[in-house]
């Protein structure tokens, strides 16, 4: 598989045509931002873990009948995935409040909803991810009403799986981000990362905050934090 020009760099990756029209490969930076991009850092380290984790989730959620993007792990911070469409929607579930929920809503933090909730995000840096909901994205063509139940299906299936893994990690699954995709025949795929930088991740006995949230909150502990949840994810992922 030859790695030809860079055809995208996010803030966190940076994405590489293939000689392979339908893959593509993604690599992981330690670049880490916060708050559309106005704070700005590096997480040493967090291109390695967050590549190694998301494809070791992803493989996971396939063998739950969750298809993903991954293919194949080429190098420490390189994967082949499948050349998708990104459907421009970020989809947040959730288990307990957290986050701009409780600021949104008004309530404390660490609250479990009886029941997981979900919504979306219109991808789009301009307008600030704002919240959208399901009538709104199909006004839009962000996806079709088909395309949204797909997703909704998926996200939960992606919770039910995951919130099992990592309490057996002894680790609660608070709230995480998705992004999903469109193969070229429609398909919808799930696709970009699963990591600390797109979950909330806490210990289930001290309820110490073990993701992104230490950087967007400069709590401090960063880089070990991620090395943690890396750690305890290799112990139990066997
Ligand atoms: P929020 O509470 O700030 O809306 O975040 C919900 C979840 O989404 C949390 O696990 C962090 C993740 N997230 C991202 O992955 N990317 C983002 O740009 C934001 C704002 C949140």
């Amino acid at each position: 598989m030859q790695k030809l020009e860079m055809i995208y760099e996010g803030k966190a990756k940076r994405v590489f045509a293939t000689d392979d029209p339908e893959l593509l490969i993604v690599d992981y930076k330690d670049d880490a931002t916060a708050f559309n991009g106005i704070k700005k850092g590096t997480i040493a380290g967090k291109g390695v873990i967050n590549n190694q984790m998301s494809n070791r989730l992803m493989q996971r959620l396939e063998r739950a009948g969750v298809p993903t993007h991954f293919v194949e792990e080429l190098s420490e911070r390189e994967t082949l995935v499948k050349r998708v469409q990104i459907v421009p929607l970020e989809v947040i579930v959730r288990n307990i409040a957290a986050g701009s929920f409780a600021k949104r809503y008004g309530v404390e933090e660490g609250i479990v909803f009886d029941e997981p909730t979900i919504e979306f995000s219109y991808k789009n840096d301009e307008l600030g991810d704002p919240l959208i909901n399901s009538t709104h994205a199909i006004a839009l063509h962000l996806a079709t009403v088909d395309e949204l139940n797909t997703i909704r299906n998926y996200a939960f299936r992606v919770n039910e799986v995951l919130r099992e893994f990592w309490a057996s990690c002894g680790i609660t699954l608070v709230d995480f981000k998705l992004e999903f995709g469109r193969l070229s025949d429609g398909t919808i795929i799930l696709s970009d990362e699963i990591s600390p930088d797109t979950c909330r991740l806490w210990d289930s006995v001290t309820q110490e905050k073990l993701d992104k949230d230490r950087f967007r909150r400069d709590l401090g502990g960063v880089e070990d934090a991620y090395a943690e949840v890396m750690r305890r994810l290799r112990e139990h992922d066997v």
